[in-house]
């Protein structure tokens, strides 16, 4: 490169600062110092910036070219701007639209029918973005599974009872809330003796439930209320609760989780779906899953279901508590030469309108509970809580 050439390219400095690319630059120069061709400059100014490279000139941004709005194709707008840069191909604007787009730098697009805005944050481009979607949704995987297991110690010695209720459908006509208060108040006043909760606590019915929703004659923010006396009923005996579909509807339908709430001012563990416990008790670990409902239910089998998610669940559980179905069922069942317990707590609610109509009889109300030693593994079942509350307070005189 002459020195020539150098000083022509720095007398017209302001001309490249302009030049919307090196190659309108050089096609400037050309039409001037016509000693040189096109090709010429453009080989001079390549040489130029490899040598002075602190003289080139800042030239703005290419993608602050792009609109702000833009209502035509975008092939069209990455024509135009090829005019406005032609060192940029129309490929390569189509992928910084593209960009742009993600990011929010185009907030509106109109089409012959329709019109579309973006509302992303301007500031991200898309490896930002998915950067963030990365982390937010590790960090929720993670919150959300390690919200599903637990670890409970109880300060108490001797024997420890635990109950099982589920499916109380508070409001309902049919349900017998009398013996649901008196259970809970049995087990508030039992020594040793505690609950889990498996879900359905109020009937809910809502808008997208419309005839159960007539029918209903206490309407859902008394039935919560209701719950909330109920829940209060257990003092602080109540270990655990999961939700149930009919106290999910609410967030299902509003975003808003009543039952969660509630539990949350009280600290007492909750998860909408499934908790997986470890019971801490003297000198034994026991194992105890509940859900309100797991896929493969089975009417006719309802233990089955439970033994299922001791196969392909995660928890080696020794007692699986699904809730759900109306009928009380426990069953013993064995996995690696263990003593498993499948309960299905049943309801409160002991008349099932549509049960009828498919000749379900009436069930009875119930709560199960178990009784766990706290020197060796041992899991005794009960079907009727008074017996087990029996046999608990006989366990606990003699240590
Ligand atoms: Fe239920
Ligand atoms: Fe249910």
């Amino acid at each position: 490169m002459g020195q020539r050439e150098e000083t022509v390219i720095r007398d017209k400095m302001s001309w490249w600062v302009e030049a919307s690319s090196d190659y309108d630059f050089a096609q400037r120069l050309a039409e001037t110092e016509d000693w040189r061709s096109v090709h010429g400059w453009r080989y001079h100014i390549k040489s130029f910036k490899e040598k002075f490279p602190d003289e080139v000139p800042k030239r703005a941004d290419a993608n602050e070219l792009i609109p702000l709005h833009w209502d035509g194709s975008w092939k069209e707008l990455a024509r135009r701007l090829n005019k406005q840069r032609p060192d940029i191909t129309v490929g390569a604007w189509e992928k910084r639209i593209e960009n742009a787009k993600y990011r929010g730098a185009i907030t509106q697009k109109s089409f012959t029918h329709f019109e579309t805005v973006h509302l992303d944050s301007p500031e991200k481009d898309i490896e930002q973005l998915w950067k963030q979607v990365e982390d937010t949704t590790r960090e929720s995987l993670l919150a959300h599974q390690d919200s599903r297991w637990a670890e409970v110690s109880f300060n108490k010695g001797g024997y420890i009872g635990v109950a099982f209720a589920s499916d109380q459908h508070i409001g309902n006509s049919y349900t017998d809330h009398e013996q649901m208060r008196r259970d809970a108040e049995l087990i508030a006043a039992t020594d040793n003796l505690f609950v889990i909760h498996g879900g359905d606590f109020v009937d809910n019915f809502m808008v997208d439930k419309a005839k159960p929703a007539m029918r209903q004659r206490i309407p859902p923010s008394v039935q919560w209320k209701l719950a909330y006396h109920y829940l209060n009923l257990f003092d602080e005996k109540i270990v655990a609760v999961v939700a149930g579909n009919h106290d999910l509807w609410t967030s299902g339908l509003t975003d808003f989780d009543p039952l969660g709430q509630i539990l949350k001012e009280k600290g007492i563990l909750y998860h909408s779906n499934e908790l997986n416990i470890k019971l801490l008790i003297g000198s034994q670990a026991y194992y105890v899953s509940v859900r309100h409902q797991r896929r493969g239910n089975s009417a006719l089998h309802p233990a089955r279901v439970v033994k299922k998610m001791w196969e392909d669940g995660e928890s080696d559980f020794d007692i699986g508590v699904i809730g759900h179905n109306h009928v009380p069922v426990i069953e013993p069942f064995t996995r690696h030469g263990r003593e498993r317990w499948a309960i299905r707590p049943g309801s409160y609610k002991i008349i099932d309108g549509y049960g009828e109509t498919l000749g379900f009889t009436r069930d009875r109300p119930t709560c199960p509970m178990v009784i766990l030693s706290p020197t060796e593994r041992s899991i005794q079942v009960f079907t009727e809580l008074r017996d087990g509350v029996a046999a608990l307070e006989a366990l606990n005189d003699k240590c």
